[in-house]
């Protein structure tokens, strides 16, 4: 169901969940004290609760409210890519219910992108919003995508398709440097000019508590079996590029041209999704792609869509 802002505005209010557009993703929002909403997003979404959500705001005012520490490197991030596709995970205050943060001592923050949200989070104050997608299934990029996950009647803020497609980076400050906890709609080589260096990216050790609970998680996954790799590998659907050719015979669902990587991100996920909705069981996707930039990013999401390994 399509809703508009003071509709918005008013189910947040009364501590109702509804899905809001941004320039990576779909979310799922709740107000940041509507303790039943956020449980309401966990038993939506069935995302096991020691996966923490993103604390969304529109000013950067808000966030030192909600944070105890803002190092300076951390307002140099902020002040060249917010409102953008970056969240900073930052040691928080306990004004934050430990809920959101799944017990952690840290938040994660962001200043969403898209004119329609920041509207609405100027009247409705600080929101969480994970991903607007069943736990383990692609993202949102569009309200059709929303509703497919959530029901024809699910309340969703139409702000149109997403203009980048992927999530946001996420940066968190651990050991004396800023890492990358998740890849994301800006490159590592991104922050460069502010760091001074290319943050590199966590990994996950094994028996550790992970830094960024999300990343045990099996992601971005249709149900088809994905073949990634260079060559063609027979099977029942190609994933690959407008300006290539394919063996004849197989359907191709495009996702861009392969010099145009904001394109093939702005369509992964629906791409993925087509997957399910034509009950595709098998396809090769052409991995003949640079490991840079953003690349890397939609790399790693193949990757986990592709895994049979994390759950
Ligand atoms: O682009 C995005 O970031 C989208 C839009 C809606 O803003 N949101 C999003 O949320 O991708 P979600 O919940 O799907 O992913 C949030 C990620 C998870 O991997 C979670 O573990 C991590 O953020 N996260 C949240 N709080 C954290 C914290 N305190 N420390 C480390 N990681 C955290
Ligand atoms: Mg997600």
């Amino acid at each position: 169901m399509r809703i508009d802002i003071p509709e918005a505005v008013s189910l947040l209010k009364n501590g109702e969940v509804v899905a809001i557009p941004s320039e990576t993703v779909y979310g799922l929002a709740a107000g940041l004290y509507r303790e039943e909403a956020v449980d309401k997003i966990f038993k939506l979404k069935n995302r096991p609760l020691n996966n923490p959500l993103i604390i969304h705001t529109d000013s950067l005012e808000e966030i030192e409210l909600l944070s105890c520490d803002f190092p300076k490197e951390a307002r140099d991030l902020a002040e060249a890519f917010w409102p953008g596709p970056l969240t900073l995970v930052l040691p928080c205050k306990d004004n934050i219910p430990e809920k959101i943060r799944a017990g952690l001592p840290t938040a994660a923050f962001r200043i969403p992108n898209h004119p329609l949200t920041l509207k609405l989070l100027k009247s409705v104050g600080p929101v969480v919003a994970p991903s607007a997608n069943l736990s383990g299934r692609p993202s949102a990029t569009t309200p059709e995508h929303v509703e497919e996950d959530f029901g024809e009647n699910f309340p969703v803020l139409d702000g149109g398709a997403c203009i980048r497609g992927l999530e946001s980076t996420i940066l968190g400050y651990h050991e004396g440097s800023w890492e990358v906890y998740r890849l994301g709609a800006i490159p590592a080589e991104a922050f460069f000019d502010i760091l001074g260096y290319i943050p590199g990216v966590l990994k996950l050790k094994k028996g550790e508590n992970p830094l960024c609970p999300g990343q045990l998680y099996r992601h971005y996954a249709p149900k088809a079996h994905l073949a990634l790799s260079e060559e063609f590998v027979p099977c029942q659907v190609i994933i690959g590029y407008s300006n290539r050719k394919y063996p004849e015979g197989y359907e191709v669902l495009h996702l861009g041209h392969s010099d145009n990587p904001i394109e093939v991100s702005q369509n992964l996920y629906s791409v993925l999704r087509k997957l399910d909705q034509q009950n595709i069981d098998s396809a090769w996707v052409d991995m003949r792609i640079p490991n840079e930039g953003i690349w890397s990013t939609i790399i790693e999401r193949l990757q986990k869509a592709a895994s049979t390994e994390i759950k």
